[in-house]
């Protein structure tokens, strides 16, 4: 039964039920057609027992019989006996290989032949001084087992011709309405084969295979898009990472080819310890990325008063605002309590002030301001420096886009997707404006802490 197809088992269970309905409804209409035709028979030689009954006389003691012609037409044998049982009229020849008792009470009775199956009713006939004679009607019922044996056969042939034909029938509808489900099977075998660019396109059909072929293709897109942005994140990280590397092997090979001196040794070797930090610096971005796309990062939420939080981290990117020559302040009123992972809460204002210090004029500015705005933490991060060109705000916080390779030379454009993405892990908003050459604010929204325990 397993291995059958849903159309066989369709079609098997279907016939099966068929059969049973039609089982049952010819069953009935036997046994009602029987019914009918019996008691129609009962009814008749009752009514041509009475008839006869009506035809007998008695004169001056001696009992006459003349039978009514309707009688003889109808197929209605009368027998009429005197009351002491001899034969006045007809005779029991007409059934002659039973012996049947002589009539003595009114009763009908259904007797089996050899050959045929008869109806016999015996009715008394009485006068003002009691029994005079009797009346036997006998009917054969031999017309009526021979439509009942028709009827019979024409139910036995009707029922195996109904089947073959319903389940032909069924067989065909079950193929039509499964058939865009084998259409389904081929397109996901040729996407087993790697092929993540077929669609089903089915007919826009509100039924459930086209519901399920909807899904399917809605479901191919979403894998598709996953698919080419895993291929592209790779690609572009593989690439990323293969220029410090050939930095890193140029440098090493250049100096081991001749006498070097100290100086150049170590000229050498900073180079390289750059290239690696860089390259450190790029992998746990990179981990730190797919380990929030995969849900493996492991947030641990407390409750965190992001004024300290923003001033720690403006306190270590003061050294390297001065060494930029960008005058770095903080306006931070009163404590602002969200709920946050202090790390990532770190990293965020980290990489955005960073940002905001590198891209910017020598002599410059950057602001942070902290604020609380409805249910929200507010922090402003806005800079003098050189701005993002209008058509390429939407991309920035695309993974390793970078404005201008020029203008950076040590990022690898991650760091604004981790921004991006620590927003959103802390359910989290972030906007962006900016003019070239006037500056930029980036402004980030984060829930603060609603619950009072503050658990
Ligand atoms: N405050 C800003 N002013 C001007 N341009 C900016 C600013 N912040 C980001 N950008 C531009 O957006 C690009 C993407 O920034 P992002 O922080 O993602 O990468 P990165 O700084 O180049 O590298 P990383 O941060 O990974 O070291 C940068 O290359 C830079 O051109
Ligand atoms: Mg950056």
């Amino acid at each position: 039964m397993r291995n059958l197809t849903i159309r066989t088992k369709m079609t098997m269970w279907y016939s099966f039920m068929l059969l049973i309905l039609l089982s049952i409804f010819s069953f009935l209409v036997y046994a009602m057609m029987s019914k009918m035709m019996y008691s129609g028979e009962e009814n008749l030689i009752k009514a041509h027992a009475a008839q006869a009954v009506s035809s007998v006389e008695v004169e001056n003691g001696s009992v006459k019989f003349t039978e009514p012609h309707e009688l003889v037409i109808s197929g209605t044998y009368i027998t009429v006996y005197d009351k002491r049982g001899q034969i006045i009229f007809g005779g029991d020849g007409i059934y002659p290989d039973i012996d049947i008792k002589k009539p003595s009470e009114e009763k009908l009775r259904v007797i089996k032949t050899k050959d045929n199956t008869w109806m016999i009713y015996d009715r008394p006939v009485h006068e003002e001084n009691g029994l005079v004679a009797w009346v036997r009607a006998s009917r054969s019922l031999m017309p009526v087992g021979k439509t009942m044996e028709n009827l019979r056969d024409i139910l036995f042939l009707t029922i195996p011709l109904f089947l073959i034909i319903a389940s032909g029938g069924g067989m065909f509808l079950a193929s039509r309405a499964l058939a865009p489900i084998d259409r389904i099977t081929k397109t996901a075998r040729a996407i087993g084969h790697g092929d993540l660019s077929r669609r089903l396109n089915m007919p826009n059909v509100q039924d459930e295979v086209g519901r399920l072929a909807m899904t399917f293709d809605e479901m191919l897109d979403r894998l598709e898009k996953s698919f080419k942005k895993e291929r592209q994140f790779t690609s572009d990280a593989s690439h990323e990472l293969r220029t410090p590397i050939a930095v890193i092997r140029a440098i090493a090979e250049e100096t081991l080819t001749g006498e070097r001196n100290g100086d150049e040794y170590r000229e050498a070797l900073e180079i390289i310890l750059k290239e690696a930090a860089k390259m450190g610096k790029m992998v746990s971005q990179l981990l730190l990325l797919t380990r929030g796309d995969e849900g493996r990062y492991r947030l641990e939420m407390e409750k965190i008063d992001l004024k300290i939080v923003v001033e720690d981290v403006a306190g270590e990117m003061q050294s390297m605002a001065e060494q930029y020559g960008i005058d770095l302040c903080i306006d931070a009123g009163k404590s602002v309590v969200v709920k946050g992972d202090q790390t990532l809460l770190t990293r965020l204002f980290m990489n955005l002030i960073e940002n905001a210090v590198k891209y910017n004029k020598r002599g410059g500015w950057v602001k942070v301001t902290l604020d609380e705005v409805k249910n929200f933490a507010r922090i402003i991060v806005e800079d003098s420096g050189i701005g993002i060109p209008e058509e390429d705000l939407p991309h920035v916080f695309d993974r390793f886009y970078r404005v201008d390779r020029s203008r950076s030379t040590d990022g690898t454009g991650l760091g604004l997707s981790i921004v991006n993405w620590i927003v959103k892990i802390h359910s989290g908003k972030i906007d962006i404006m900016s003019h070239p050459d006037k500056g930029t604010r980036f402004i980030v929204y984060l829930p603060l802490n609603s619950s009072r325990d503050g658990s």
